[in-house]
């Protein structure tokens, strides 16, 4: 279907609906779901949550309407839709690079999501053969002592050649849809995954709240400790608040290029920033219930999925049912982000070389593959190689890690505070007013957070990704 987006023969979302679920999608993934619960926790409760929310609608929420107007005005791939903004305000098209820098972070991003994707696959298939083997109403994995548990995911992680082939996998999912284009694609995979996620975060979450630890976990996860919430901490809510959305990494850019121009962007970000967090917040009531039932250790990381949720399952009345169901929504939600992540470098191959989508699609996912094994093997048998050991911040990292470093501390932030400084200062503002659907205070306030707040917080956590040892936690 050939989009709301009014720009001729350009694909694009059939509605404002299909939109707001692919944007959802992908903001909502292994972020809320790993990362958020685990930090809120250990970072002091209530106070890491205000404060988040605080990031959230002060600094991720000005981004994000920023990025999504430069591409509904661009109507184009990221690195044009920006360009055609700083021609038209009369600034040098050199500006682009802040969306070259998105392709090349999201395509970086993507390599080491798409092997994380590829344990969820594992995982998958683990609770569904359990789930065959020792039917509904049983604890998972009954045969398995608390050790052959405890030896699932680092045994996994040793075995380079099964994660390349599980990365494959997924890769390939990713690929399937990207490759089928954006309305016939992208959106009927978000239409169906997205209210399927839903229904499966809210399904575990309340069967978790009867059978599991509910008020001790709003205890855990909701008292007020401000003495935790130090520098560090506020910085990584920032940061955790940028990966979430989605933002700094041109993906926003491109879902806003596929939007029509009867959609009021300020509202339509609103609506993902609240879903993405409300995600975040579920996620940990879905989590910690099922964890402290089982009296297991909260403490975050990947473990906490891969090691920690499996233990906890084998305990849990129908407990292969649960872990096949919560593993299926990680999946999904990894799904529908590595799809957006795909899409960036995809519509950018498309205009750049005036190619068509198979093609293109194909090669970045040839590209990512090698990168993703290279990944997968720098746990194991490569991980004594150190491709920018001589920079301090990547000193002893193998290829996964400096992947998700160079996005996560280098790409993001700088990616984003220049989208501010374009946005605030460069762009023409009545072309962003065009674009943007604000009005009266609303409006004088978001321009003062994009032009102020939002650039110095986002120098803070740059400076501070660069320079870990200015500030002790
Ligand atoms: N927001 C996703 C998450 O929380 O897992 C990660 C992500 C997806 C980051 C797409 C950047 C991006 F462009």
């Amino acid at each position: 279907m050939v989009a709301a987006s009014g720009s001729g023969s350009r694909d694009g979302w059939s509605s404002r609906t299909a939109f707001v679920l692919a944007a959802i999608g992908s903001a909502v993934g292994l972020g809320n779901l790993v990362r958020f619960p685990a930090e809120a926790a250990q970072n002091g409760g209530g106070a890491f949550v205000v404060f988040y929310i605080a990031c959230i609608v002060l600094i991720g929420l000005p981004v994000l309407l920023s990025e999504t107007l430069i591409g509904r005005h661009g109507q184009s791939s990221a690195t044009v839709s920006v360009r055609r903004m700083a021609e038209q305000s009369g600034a040098p098209k050199a500006w682009e690079g802040i969306a070259a820098l998105g392709v090349l972070g999201s395509t970086m991003i993507l390599a080491f999501y798409c092997v994380i994707g590829g344990w969820v696959v594992n995982y998958i298939w683990l609770f569904f053969n359990d789930l065959i083997q020792s039917g509904v109403m049983g604890g998972a994995l009954p045969g398995m002592s608390g050790e052959d548990i405890a030896a699932i995911f680092p045994s996994l992680l040793e075995d380079g050649m099964t994660m390349s082939v599980l990365d494959l996998i997924f890769l390939g999912l990713t690929f399937y849809f990207v490759a089928r284009g954006v309305s016939s694609g992208i959106e009927v995979m978000a239409t169906w995954l997205m209210p399927a996620f839903f229904i499966l975060l809210l399904g575990i979450t309340v069967y978790g709240a009867f059978g599991g630890a509910f008020s001790e976990t709003l205890t855990y996860l909701f008292t007020f400790d401000f003495s935790k919430l130090t520098g560090p901490v506020m910085l990584a809510a920032v940061g955790q608040a940028f990966f979430s959305l989605s933002l700094g990494m041109a993906g926003m850019i491109t879902y806003g290029s596929y939007v029509g121009r009867n959609v009021n962007l300020a509202g339509t970000s609103a609506i993902i920033a609240s879903a993405d967090t409300a995600v975040a917040l579920i996620a940990g009531l879905c989590i910690f219930p099922i964890v402290l039932a089982a009296g297991l250790s909260t403490d975050g990381g990947l473990g906490l999925m891969f090691d920690t949720l499996p233990h906890a399952f084998q305990s849990m009345p129908a407990g292969s049912l649960v872990g096949l169901a919560f593993f299926i929504m990680v999946g999904f939600a990894a799904l529908t982000s590595s799809v957006a992540l795909m899409e960036v470098p995809t519509a950018w191959a498309m205009e750049k070389f005036q190619a068509r989508r198979l093609p293109c699609a194909t090669i970045i996912g040839l590209i990512v593959l090698v990168l993703g094994t290279l990944s997968a093997y720098s746990l194991n048998t490569l991980s004594g190689f150190h491709p920018l050991g001589f920079i301090p911040l990547f000193e002893g990292q193998g290829i996964f890690d400096v992947l998700d470093g160079m996005t996560a501390k280098l790409l993001m932030p700088i990616g984003a505070l220049l989208i501010c400084i374009f946005v605030g200062w460069v762009a023409d503002p009545k072309l962003i007013d065009d674009e943007n659907g604000l009005t009266g205070a609303l409006h004088l306030f978001w321009r003062f957070l994009v032009r102020y707040l939002c650039p110095v917080a986002l120098a803070a956590i740059l400076v501070v990704g660069l320079f870990p040892d200015l500030v002790s936690a």
